[in-house]
């Protein structure tokens, strides 16, 4: 497993819409496995394949928030959401693309989605809670969508000069 570095925002490859995955290969098994070792390392609670650069329809979580509950990372391949659910719920989200920035983002409190396990078979579950929100942020980030966009255009703003003055000192260093 390779720690994969994570692009921080302002970058134009997180705004692109990602490319579905023809078929599981032993490629896209390391690019999971990657993207889990990266997110665990972080540590988040998940990580979209754009986030490392690679445009395609992946993205890993383990919103598990019980520090005694065994991990439970999981691969979604080429997610596609089947329900919402009217009620709603607001978290305080951040992203690894975006450091230490968090926003309040009002979501669908529960989700059903579907995708393509790294087993080739179709999987479907229904997420409610952390688990929805991260769920719906990550699938954002395969349609090239922040967090941020969630948020006024004012505090977006903001956001973004601290990224940029981040990544010039980032750059310096
Ligand atoms: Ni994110």
């Amino acid at each position: 497993m390779t720690l994969r570095p994570i692009l921080i925002h302002p970058d134009p490859r997180l705004k692109k819409v990602a490319d579905p995955v023809a078929r599981i290969t032993p490629e896209v098994e390391t690019l999971a496995a990657d993207m889990l070792a990266t997110m665990y390392d972080a540590p988040g609670v998940g990580l979209a394949a754009p986030q490392i650069g690679v445009n395609l329809r992946v993205f890993v979580m383990d919103a598990t928030k019980e520090p005694d509950a065994p991990p439970r990372p999981m691969v979604l391949v080429n997610p596609e959401i089947d329900w919402v659910s009217e009620m709603l719920n607001t978290y305080e989200e951040g992203c690894l693309s975006i450091p230490e920035q968090y926003g309040e983002v009002t979501r669908p409190k529960q989700v059903r989605l579907r995708w393509l396990g790294l087993d080739g078979a179709q999987h479907s579950e229904e997420f409610d809670g952390l688990w929805a929100t991260c769920a719906q942020h990550e699938l954002d980030h395969l349609n090239g969508i922040l967090f941020i966009d969630h948020l006024s255009a004012i505090r977006r703003q903001m956001i973004t000069r601290k990224m940029v003055k981040l990544k010039r000192d980032r750059a310096r260093a």
